[in-house]
């Protein structure tokens, strides 16, 4: 054979490897980068070998841990998710490690599916928007939601992904910021997300247009509304979106020019104290219908007690509060704001939910956290702390493909979940992914079912502060409950919700109300 013919044999078989990396839909990374990508999965099958002697340990990493973000990949999969030989975690030695104490003895009804394949219904334990009498008061169906990520920030491929995965399991969807997609409109119930932009509600000067936001919501099934003050990843923090990413799709979505900066204001101009804010609200609720809500991480503590006290009469209120921790995501934030503004969310939100216990709310609002809580473990001391349900962002962005490279901000995610490069999109199949998204919801779920079990309760809300304790050095452990100042009683839905949650944990029919 001729020199030549044995030099073509190597260019035929890399070009028959990118023939079949573009053709093929399992792996967005592939579908992108073509021959090159297979290094990643190299490097990540010997990875864990080399980390190992050489850099990081399985606990290390950040945002996610490698056994994280492992356990959400297999799930998401359906592959064998399980840690064999014990923990690696310094269980021993890590201050303000949880520790969740299960009980010996317990009455209460055994989760029985035990695959991430049967469907396990974990209802919230309160009805949203049920004690204000809001027209359209509902039980959501999951207490594990997909969390505010915009059409903009997430691509569409991405979000049409997230859709169909909530879609599949029941979990209501957060449209994000940037108004209401065709992308969300793949049969998952939603939760409209208004920022200080009005994306999607707005007039020609940015105002807050009320019909515009009637005529979204009646356009789609949105089941409630979420009135954006900050998240945890940077609050207090407006935004540009610049004017080379305003696509004619996202003008049009968000209801802004085309091709020209658009600037998110750092405060809302609808309403400028609690009291202008809770007649907005009010508003809001009694022409849409649905239950409405606040979203906002937790900083300067003035604005929770005022609020407190405007809602104890009972006149106007919020029907749920989504508290972000800081140490939550976002697609794009100055260092500073990520790592430094607003509390972290154990701290942050035990702070809030202490306030409306002191005052005997906790009953009338439905209580909502997210930061990291996509991990078991994490979300059991949101549950414990008064959570009654987890939004996820990052965790079901890991669960359709991405590789915590921590790219978002640059356009060129290179799974194609955060970026509008339609090369990169092109890459993300939202056949597959939605089937991994509804995959990891469901694994969360069973999981949280099955500790609520050894903690002999019937459902996740149940789990108390003294079920959870958290080691303080290396001879004690304290529970919750003294770490965060509770007092008893507290971290759980009041006697009529434990007991609809129970009987319908038990097997009887989903109520309403
Ligand atoms: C790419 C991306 C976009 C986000 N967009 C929004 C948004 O539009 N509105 C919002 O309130 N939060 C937004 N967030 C914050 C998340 O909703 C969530 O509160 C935060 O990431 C914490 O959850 P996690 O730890 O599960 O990611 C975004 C987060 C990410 C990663
Ligand atoms: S793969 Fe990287 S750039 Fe893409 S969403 Fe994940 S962290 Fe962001």
């Amino acid at each position: 054979m001729k020199w030549s013919k044995l030099l073509a044999l190597p260019a035929i078989a890399v070009g028959a490897i990118a023939a079949r990396d573009l053709t093929q839909r399992r792996h967005a990374l592939l579908r992108n980068y073509p021959v090159l990508g297979h290094g990643r999965y190299l490097l990540e099958s010997i990875g864990p070998e080399l980390r190992q002697y050489i850099t990081t340990n399985n606990d290390e990493e950040r945002p996610f841990s490698r056994d994280q973000r492992r356990w959400v990949y297999a799930s998401s999969k359906l592959e064998n998710n399980y840690f064999g030989f014990g923990t690696d975690n310094n269980v021993e030695f890590t201050e303000g490690y949880p520790i969740i104490k299960h009980r010996t003895f317990s009455d209460s009804p055994v989760a029985v599916a035990t695959r991430a394949t049967e469907e396990m219904h974990i209802p919230s334990a309160k009805v949203l928007g049920g004690p204000r009498g809001r027209r359209y008061a509902f039980r959501p169906t999951s207490v594990v939601n997909v969390s505010a990520m915009s059409f903009g920030s997430l691509s569409a491929a991405a979000i049409e992904a997230l859709n169909r995965g909530a879609a599949a399991t029941g979990a209501l969807h957060n449209t994000g910021e940037g108004g209401l997609s065709q992308y969300h409109r793949n049969g998952a119930d939603l939760v409209l997300q208004i920022g200080t932009a009005y994306f999607g509600c707005r007039d020609e000067h940015g105002n807050f247009d009320l019909q515009k936001l009637k005529d979204v919501v009646a356009s789609a099934p949105v089941k409630a509304i979420e009135i954006k003050l900050s998240q945890g990843a940077k609050p207090g923090l407006g935004g540009l979106l610049p004017a080379a990413k305003v696509t004619p799709q996202i003008a049009k979505v968000r209801g802004i020019p085309e091709g020209t900066d658009c600037e998110s204001p750092s405060r809302h101009s609808a309403f400028d104290d609690i009291d202008s804010m809770l007649d907005w609200i009010e508003t809001i609720a009694e022409e849409t219908g649905v239950p409405v809500g606040i979203k906002s991480a937790v900083g300067n503590s003035t604005f929770w007690h005022a609020l407190v006290d405007a809602m104890r009469d009972g006149q106007r209120g919020v029907d749920f509060i989504t508290i972000d921790g800081g140490e939550g995501g976002t697609g794009a934030a100055p260092l500073v704001f990520s790592d430094a503004v607003a509390l972290p969310f154990r701290v942050g939100f035990s702070r809030v939910y202490s306030l409306f216990a002191d005052a005997g709310l906790t009953d009338r609002v439905t209580f909502i956290g997210s930061g990291k809580l996509g991990v078991p473990d994490n979300a059991v001391v949101a549950f414990a702390l008064g959570c009654d349900m987890v939004n996820v962002a990052r965790e079901a962005m890991l669960s359709i493909g991405c590789i915590q490279s921590q790219r978002c901000h640059t356009d060129k995610c290179p799974t194609g979940v955060a970026t509008q490069d339609p090369w990169l999109v092109r890459g993300l199949d939202p056949d597959l992914k939605s089937a991994r998204a509804a995959n990891y919801i469901r694994t969360l779920r069973r999981d949280l079912l099955k500790v609520s079990e050894a903690c002999g309760v019937a459902h996740p809300a149940l789990i108390g502060v003294d079920d959870v304790e958290m080691a303080s050095g290396t001879s004690n452990a304290v529970p919750l409950r003294e770490t965060f100042g509770y007092a008893p009683g507290w971290g759980r839905p009041g006697e009529a919700d434990r007991e609809a949650i129970t009987s319908i944990m038990c097997g009887d029919e989903l109520s309403v109300r």
